[in-house]
C-alpha cells in the first residue's frame, strides 16, 4: 500500500542528470520544470528492474499487453472506451502534436488559450501557421474563457486547428462536460480539428471530475486528436512514452503514414515496460499522490493567506502546478525572477506562458515533499 510517507521521502536528485536539478546552483530549489520530486510507484521500479536484468536490449515491438493496459486504464479511470486500433504511439506528447498537426491541418492558423504551455506557441510557429489566442480570465475564483470570442475566431475562417489543454496548464482548470461540448461543437461547425492534450488528465484533485474529450458523443470525439501519456501521472517523462488516440481512421492513417515516412521514433521498450506496469497496478499510488499534492495546495493557500498576502493563486482543480499571481508586488518578470533566484528558489517565469497573460505571474511545481515546499515558500517570502 502506498502511504503519504512515500511522497515525504526525497532521494537526492543532484548528480543524476535531472534536467530540473542540474540547471540551478546548489543553493536553489528548482520548481520550474513540470516533473515530480517523487519516486515512481514500486510496481514501475520492479518492472524496470526485472526487464533490465534480462540483459538483452535489442529492437523491440510494442506488445498487445501495453495496449490492453492503456485501454483498461482509460475505461476504469476515465470511463472512456478506446479500441486498440485507435491508438498511435509517440515518444512525446509534443512530438505527437507536431506530427499530427503537420499531417492533418497544414493550411490555416491555430487557436490556443493564453496563458499557454510554451510549445503550443512554438509548434504552430515551426509549422509556419499563424497563432490566434484567447486570454483566459479569472472570474469569481475560477479561470474561464470568453465563448463569444471563441465563436468569433472559429467563424472567421482563418483557423483550422484548436489546441486544447485539458486540464489546463498552467492554471489547473478542469473543463466541464458542458464547456467541452460547447468548444467542440463550435469547432465541428466550422471544420476545425481539435487537438486535446490530456497529459495532466490523471492528476485530478479529490472532489474534482476530469472529462476526457474521448468521453464526448461520437460526432464530437470522432474527429478529435487526443494526446495523453503516463509521464506526468507516474513521473516517467525521461522514459518517453505517449499515446495519440484518433477515432477517425482516415485521420489516423494520415498521421501514421507521415510519422512512418519521416522515421519518427516511438517509445522505447523500457518506457513501454514502465507504462504497462503503471497502468495495470499504479492506480492506488496515483490516488495517494493526488491527495498529497492537494495537501500541498492546502499548505500554500494557508501560507499565502497568513504570511504573504501579496501573492495569491486560484486553487488548481487539476495538475500539480500553481499559477501564482505576484502582480500586487509591482515587480516585472525579470526582477521577480532575479529576486526569487537570489533567495534560493526558481519558479517558471509567467511571461514564458504568454507575454501579456503571464506578466506578474509565476508557475510553481508543487509535486514535491512538503518540507521542500515549505522551505521554498519561506524563500519566496524572503525574496519579497
Ligand atoms: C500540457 C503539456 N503537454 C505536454 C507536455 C510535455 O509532454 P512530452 O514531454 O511528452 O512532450 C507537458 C509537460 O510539461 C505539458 O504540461
Amino acid at each position: 500500500m502506498t502511504t503519504a510517507s512515500w511522497f515525504d521521502s526525497f532521494p537526492e536528485r543532484r548528480g543524476t542528470d535531472s534536467e530540473k536539478w542540474a540547471h540551478v546552483p546548489e543553493n536553489v530549489i528548482p520548481m520550474f520544470v513540470a516533473d515530480m520530486d517523487f519516486r515512481s510507484p514500486q510496481c514501475v521500479i520492479d518492472a524496470l528492474r526485472e526487464r533490465a536484468e534480462h540483459g538483452m536490449y535489442g529492437y523491440s515491438m510494442v506488445p498487445g499487453s501495453f495496449y490492453d493496459a492503456f485501454a483498461a486504464w482509460e475505461e476504469r479511470v476515465h470511463g472512456c472506451h478506446v479500441a486498440r486500433e485507435e491508438i498511435l504511439l509517440s515518444a512525446g506528447v509534443i512530438t505527437g502534436l507536431q506530427w499530427s498537426m503537420k499531417a492533418l491541418t497544414p493550411e490555416k492558423g491555430v487557436l490556443i488559450f493564453h496563458p499557454s504551455y510554451p510549445p503550443f506557441m512554438s509548434v504552430p510557429e515551426n509549422l509556419g501557421k499563424p497563432l490566434f489566442s484567447i486570454e483566459m480570465e479569472a472570474r469569481d475564483g475560477a479561470w474561464t474563457v470568453d465563448f463569444d470570442a471563441f465563436e468569433k475566431i472559429a467563424a472567421g475562417g482563418e483557423v483550422d486547428a484548436f489546441i486544447l489543454c485539458n486540464p489546463h496548464n498552467p492554471t489547473g482548470r478542469v473543463w466541464s462536460r458542458e464547456e467541452l461540448t460547447r468548444m467542440l461543437s463550435i469547432c465541428h461547425a466550422h471544420g476545425i480539428t481539435v487537438y486535446s492534450d490530456e497529459i495532466h488528465g490523471d492528476i485530478i484533485m479529490p472532489g474534482e471530475e476530469f472529462v476526457s474529450v474521448l468521453s464526448l458523443p461520437e460526432e464530437l470525439s470522432g474527429e478529435a486528436v487526443v494526446l495523453t501519456a503516463p509521464s506526468k501521472t507516474f513521473n516517467l517523462p525521461g522514459l518517453q512514452t505517449s499515446c495519440i488516440v484518433v477515432r477517425s481512421s482516415e485521420k489516423r492513417q494520415k498521421i501514421a503514414a507521415l510519422m512512418r515516412k519521416n522515421h519518427i521514433p516511438g517509445p522505447t521498450f523500457m518506457g513501454i515496460t514502465a507504462a504497462t506496469a503503471a497502468y495495470r497496478e499504479g492506480e492506488e499510488w496515483m490516488r495517494e499522490m493526488n491527495r498529497y499534492v492537494s495537501g500541498n495546495f492546502d499548505l500554500m493557500t494557508e501560507f499565502f493567506a497568513r504570511k504573504l498576502p501579496q501573492v495569491s493563486f486560484i486553487r488548481p482543480q487539476a495538475t500539480y502546478l500553481a499559477w501564482l499571481d505576484f502582480r500586487r508586488t509591482g515587480l516585472n518578470a525579470d526582477e521577480l525572477d532575479r529576486r526569487l533566484v537570489q533567495a534560493g528558489v526558481q519558479l517558471g517565469k509567467g511571461t514564458n506562458f504568454g507575454k501579456k497573460a503571464g506578466e506578474g505571474y509565476m508557475r510553481l511545481t508543487a509535486a514535491c515533499p512538503r518540507r521542500l515546499l515549505s522551505e521554498a515558500l519561506e524563500r519566496i517570502r524572503t525574496a519579497l
